[in-house]
């Protein structure tokens, strides 16, 4: 876990700050800043098997080896630098991606820099040449980095016009407030839909979450795809249970579940914030004793066990 050497900011005040950065500065980024993020990703570690690689991609060395753009139609602009996430093919291969590369954004976050996860908006081909894609693994996922644009807020809120047409794969935030580019904050679905106590139909409230009520928290204000929070987390005795909600059409649109890199983004913000508030716990995937719903269309994904 190697936020606590690295992260100059607490994690919480990190993961407020973090939001889809979509126009870039084009420029190049430092290379001391570039070293800092590989040596970051070569450390992190997620809490299943998956074996994930991120490949650092420099946009004028792969059009000039390949002849083609980095292609994300349209929806990104300026950007100089993108980072693939490849997965082995394998159990929970897209929720490891999602808690492995949702570390590194966060790192890249407390740098100052903007990145925006792309699970759809990316041509696939050209990019699995250039990172030498084998037949055993997949690229869910890639995302721009470097400094937001000045301009970020106008050209995004351009392309918002373009992202409520395409509905299917992103949402449009909404809503006021405050961010670091100062983009508006898009919607969050309140405690009661996401967080619950024993079965799904009792919500927990915030002030019965006791010391987790921050690492819940952070889940919420999670990114996830066309914002859809499918995240649904619930509290037994010793275990926070996080299931997955699916949206069949977020899902069958892409053609891979999609979503199950929101779960292992949502296990990555709670893990960290729990880590950091000196929580200590587990992440364990239990075939018994799991709470009785009331709501079968839940995928279970993992549970954090309180250690005594
Ligand atoms: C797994 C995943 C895939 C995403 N894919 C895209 C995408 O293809 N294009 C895009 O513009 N945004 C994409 N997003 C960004 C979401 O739309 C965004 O996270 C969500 O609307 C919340 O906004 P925020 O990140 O500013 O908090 C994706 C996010 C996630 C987590």
């Amino acid at each position: 876990m190697p936020q606590a050497r690295y992260f100059e900011l607490p994690i919480t005040e990190v993961i407020k700050r973090r939001s889809s950065t979509r126009s870039y500065n084009p420029v190049q980024l430092p290379d001391e800043v570039l070293e800092k993020l590989k040596a970051y990703s070569r450390e992190i570690r997620g809490p299943f098997s998956g074996r994930v690689r991120l490949v650092f991609l420099d946009v004028s060395a792969f059009e000039e080896q390949t002849g083609k753009k980095i292609g994300t139609y349209g929806f990104i602009r300026g950007a100089q630098h993108f980072i693939a996430g490849i997965v082995a093919k394998g159990e929970k291969d897209l929720e490891e991606l999602g808690y492995v590369f949702e570390q590194l954004i966060l790192y890249a976050t407390s740098l100052g820099l903007g990145t925006c996860w792309l699970g759809g908006t990316f041509r696939r081909k050209s990019l699995q040449e250039a990172v030498a894609l084998k037949k055993t693994e997949m690229l869910p996922a890639i995302t721009p980095v470097g400094y937001a644009a000045r301009k970020e807020k106008m050209l995004d809120m351009g392309i918002s016009g373009i992202l409520s047409r395409e509905k299917r794969l992103t949402k449009r935030p909404s809503g006021p407030g405050p961010s670091i580019v100062g983009q508006r904050k898009p919607k969050r679905k309140p405690w009661p839909e996401l967080f619950f106590y024993q079965r799904l139909g009792y919500p927990l409230p915030k002030n019965e979450a006791g010391d987790f009520q921050a690492p819940l928290e952070m889940v919420r204000l999670a990114p996830s795809a066309s914002n859809r929070q499918p995240w649904r987390v619930i509290k037994s005795e010793d275990c926070w249970h996080f299931y997955l909600e699916p949206s069949l059409l977020t899902n069958k649109v892409l053609g891979f579940e999609i979503q199950r890199i929101d779960l292992g983004i949502a296990l990555c913000h709670f893990e960290l914030t729990a880590r950091e508030l000196g929580l200590p716990g587990n992440w364990i995937v239990l075939t018994t004793g799991l709470p009785s719903l009331g709501a079968e269309k839940l995928q279970y994904v993992a549970s954090w066990r309180l250690s005594p």
